[in-house]
């Protein structure tokens, strides 16, 4: 009840807003940074913006409010929120625009102190637990016109029922789960996201059902370790209300499965940890679950891994890898990997080599190791150097370069259900979509299939994207 009154108080806001800014044509511009779950809250901060009265507009010098959701995870995020505020500055100087900044960073006290130090004209800095309250916050800084400092250090609840205004009309995210409990040496995430938490099953569902009315026909389920799903509240007996038979990862993937009107399903991103048996089954089963799974190795090896507190070695990673492969037809993995963490030598790099060259991965997202403020990785004395990661991450991305061209000649001359997702950006006279492995599909086709899923034959192959043409329409999974 107390959350259902917090989520009515802010709609109170949200129209004394809208009286206040009535008639005046308002406009508003949203900057995110970081991972699909940073853009999951942009969407909802859009989403309360429109219902304040706001209009959406791309371009910043048009904004009367500029909205950044930032992210701390690498050390290039922080660069980009400094280097876009000294941007903002002038804008603000001449057409007193509000300028509100949200997200992870502002969980890290050191940044908060830095804007506030050297950056006194932001006019509201909110985090990860207070997104809901954005209303409240905007409209004491609009009535009131003083500074609005909301964070707050306790994990936030999770409130349903808040506006949201999505990117796209056919794939939508959908959070399961906010926080995370693994503090993975080198990671800032759970100390500004907080303690892992599970929306309710019937919350899920019900917003899965809504997109599939809707229109939608992909959804993405988002959290840091998704298929811990619900496992947190089980170990510490918080009730939560099964439905439709949910109480895991798994029987969640069962449930989304058999509603109609989703054609795939997508999540990122899981732990291998916690890849339990039930799991890899369900994707077998769920023919809706796309077989492109993400599986973060972030090292091969095994001392490293450790260090790195993953809780896997080299080996158990690989035999996962083995028994999903054998379980799951057509199973295509991606990966995260991090080069030059504390302490790594060139042999243990060679072991991650090692790993991407058995596995194979469709796609690898490759990041040098950033040191972050309050991580056990940032007090560590053994660092690498700059230029030694740097040699390794061009070494890496070789290989993962040669193995994506190598891979990309296999789809040439097979035939792939691609999920028509609009016009291509480089030629709107194309179409373009997704195989279920995640590949861009470029093709030559009428726009009413925008939104289908139709069979193309794959007619050659370039480094980010395969052509296709039609062989039939309206080619429903
Ligand atoms: N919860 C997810 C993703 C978290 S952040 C997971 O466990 O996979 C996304 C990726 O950023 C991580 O997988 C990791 O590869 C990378 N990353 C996190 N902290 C980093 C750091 N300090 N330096 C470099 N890369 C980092
Ligand atoms: Fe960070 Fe590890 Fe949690 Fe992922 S699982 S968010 S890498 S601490
Ligand atoms: Fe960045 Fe926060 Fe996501 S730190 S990666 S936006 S959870």
């Amino acid at each position: 009840m107390e959350k259902q009154e917090e989520i009515q108080n802010q709609k109170f806001y949200m129209e004394k807003i809208k009286e206040m800014i009535k008639n005046q044509n308002q406009k508003f511009s949203i900057f995110t940074m970081g991972c699909q779950l940073n853009e999951n809250d942009s969407e909802k901060l859009s989403g309360m913006a429109e219902k304040m009265g706001y209009e959406k507009t791309e371009e910043q010098a048009k904004s009367d409010l500029v909205i950044f959701n930032t992210c701390c995870v690498r050390e290039n995020a922080e660069d980009k929120l400094f280097g876009k505020l000294g941007e903002l500055k002038k804008l603000k100087e001449q057409n007193g625009i509000i300028i509100a900044i949200g997200g992870c960073m502002m969980q890290e006290k050191h940044i908060t102190d830095k804007i506030k130090e050297s950056y006194p004209f932001v006019d509201i800095i909110f985090g990860t637990h207070t997104l809901h309250r954005f209303p409240e916050d905007l409209y004491k800084a609009l009535s009131e016109k003083k500074k609005i400092e909301d964070i707050l250090d306790i994990d936030g609840e999770i409130y349903e029922g808040l506006p949201i205004k999505r990117e796209n009309n056919i794939k939508a995210s959908v959070t399961i789960m906010n926080g995370c409990n693994n503090f993975c040496s080198y990671c800032i995430v759970p100390y500004v996201r907080g303690r892992e938490r599970s929306r309710k099953p019937k919350d899920i569902l019900d917003e899965i059902k809504d997109l599939a009315q809707k229109g939608y026909k992909e959804v993405t389920l988002l959290g840091q370790n998704v298929n811990s799903y619900l496992r947190v509240e089980k170990e510490k007996n918080i009730q939560f209300e099964e439905y439709e038979g949910v109480n895991s990862f798994a029987t969640l993937l069962i449930a989304i499965n058999k509603i109609p009107g989703i054609e795939r399903i997508r999540f990122v991103s899981p732990h291998p940890k916690d890849f339990t048996d039930d799991v890899i089954e369900a994707i077998s089963k769920c023919d809706k679950v796309c077989k492109l799974i993400h599986l973060p190795l972030q090292s091969g090896n095994t001392k490293v891994l450790k260090e790195m507190n993953r809780k896997y070695t080299k080996e158990q990673y690989l035999n996962l890898v083995e028994k999903m492969k054998n379980k799951i037809p057509n199973l295509t993995l991606s990966t995260d990997i991090i080069v030059g963490f504390p302490g790594e030598t060139d042999e243990e790099f060679e072991d991650t080599l090692d790993v991407v060259e058995k596995v194979k991965f469709e796609q690898v997202y490759m990041f040098i190791y950033s040191r972050r403020v309050g991580t056990p990785g940032d007090k560590m004395e053994n660092q690498v150097p700059e230029k030694i990661k740097h040699i390794r991450f061009d070494k890496l991305k070789k290989l993962v370069e040669n193995q994506i061209e190598e891979n990309n000649k296999k789809y040439v001359g097979t035939i792939q259900k691609v999920l028509v997702e609009g016009e291509s950006k480089n030629n709107k006279e194309l179409l373009t979509g997704r195989t279920d492995s995640n590949k861009v599909v470029i093709f030559d086709g009428e726009k009413d299939l925008i939104g289908n899923v139709i069979e193309l034959k794959i007619v050659s192959e370039h480094m980010w994207y395969l052509k296709g043409e039609k062989i039939c329409q309206n080619f429903h999974l």
